[in-house]
């Protein structure tokens, strides 16, 4: 499965608020499409928004190749994507990337389409590197707890907290998947079922308010989820609902992993405090399906990520490997051989 597609004259995205009712592609050949694609969240996931990110540089940079001040408009095309959305950091790190290579080869698309083709490459590269790290944490017969989506379609394919599921059920290990509907946009529902189910690898949809249900039951062996951005000390943000799951897990003695590629660590922040979350419309939370379900009028809170504490966490899924506690000035020396 796969959300992004380069074919050198478009980027194509899997519009994934329409899954998984609908499976309909949407081409982009202009960067502002993109913005808009990110903003609206046909596209998202935190390593897919900055694959798309690094795609639409090059649909800008071919715009800009014909103005008088190419790095005029490309810094303002940059900015137009990086307004996109505020929490996943792997958008700003795409951003940066891209823009070392066209301020220091100006408009060389071809050159440039390989970078994003990397970026997009390594991303996929990453994630099986992580699923096959990931994959001997989990035990003979898992049940495993996720939460919202990391999957194919929220990278650039295979996907992390899936990708650690991929590979576990590969060597047969597991024997359930249990995923968080993730309100208030249900990408647990629409997009974590509908991919598990279509690779076959067993899924059972619960609401988010039945996993300390299912924990007390003895149903939940371990919990992996992704991450939007990681902090140098590990604490991290991620989809709203993630914190609750794990003060719930460490209740239960239940080990609880995220899985991050090295793109998502912001090792410019001490700690979670300065993470920026998102805070998305009300008609969110106060409606389901186009229909109100909240009186008008009532004030809505509407945080789209929360921040978990990096001692709540058994151990960080990367591609170089497993880091587990105490993270300490490890993480940042872990992260920080490029
Ligand atoms: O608002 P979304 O759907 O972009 O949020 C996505 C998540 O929170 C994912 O868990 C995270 O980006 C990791 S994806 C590999």
């Amino acid at each position: 499965m796969e959300a992004i597609r380069w074919n050198h004259d478009a980027l194509s995205l899997l519009d994934q608020t329409r899954l998984p009712l609908e499976e309909r592609w949407l081409p982009c050949t202009d960067y502002r499409q993109v913005v808009r694609a990110i903003r609206t969240m046909v596209v998202r996931g935190a390593p897919a928004i900055g694959v798309a990110a690094a795609y639409a540089t090059v649909l800008a940079a071919r715009e800009g190749a014909g103005t008088p001040d190419f790095a005029a408009f490309m810094a303002r095309a940059r900015e137009e994507l990086a307004s996109s959305r505020p929490t996943a950091v792997n958008l700003f790190w795409a951003l940066d990337r891209m823009e070392a290579c066209w301020r220091a080869w100006g408009p060389d698309l071809p050159r440039l389409e390989r970078e994003a083709q990397a970026i997009h490459r390594e991303d996929l590269e990453m994630n099986r590197a992580m699923g096959r790290f990931g994959a001997e944490l989990v035990p003979q017969g898992a049940r495993i707890l996720t939460h919202c989506n990391a999957g194919a379609l929220a990278t650039g394919g295979y996907g992390t907290a899936l990708g650690v599921i991929r590979a576990a059920h590969a060597q047969g290990k597991v024997a359930m998947v249990y995923a968080d509907e993730t309100r208030p946009l249900l990408q647990g529902a629409r997009l974590t079922a509908y991919e598990l189910a279509a690779d076959h690898i067993p899924v059972t949809l619960i609401c988010d308010d039945m996993a300390g249900a299912l924990m007390a039951r003895g149903q939940v062996d371990l919990v992996v989820v992704g991450c939007d951005r990681m902090a140098a000390n590990g604490d991290f943000a991620n989809k709203i609902g993630t914190y609750s799951l794990a003060v719930l897990a460490r209740h239960h003695h239940i080990p609880f992993y995220t899985a991050l590629p090295s793109s998502t660590v912001d090792l410019s922040l001490p700690d979670g405090r300065g993470i920026p979350v998102e805070e998305r419309g009300p008609e969110e939370v106060s409606s389901f399906a186009g229909r109100r379900t909240g009186p008008a009028g009532v004030p809505v809170w509407n945080p789209s990520f929360d921040v978990t504490p990096h001692q709540l966490l058994t151990g960080i899924i990367t591609e170089r490997g497993v880091l587990t506690p105490p993270f300490g000035r490890g993480l940042a020396r872990w992260f920080s051989q490029r």
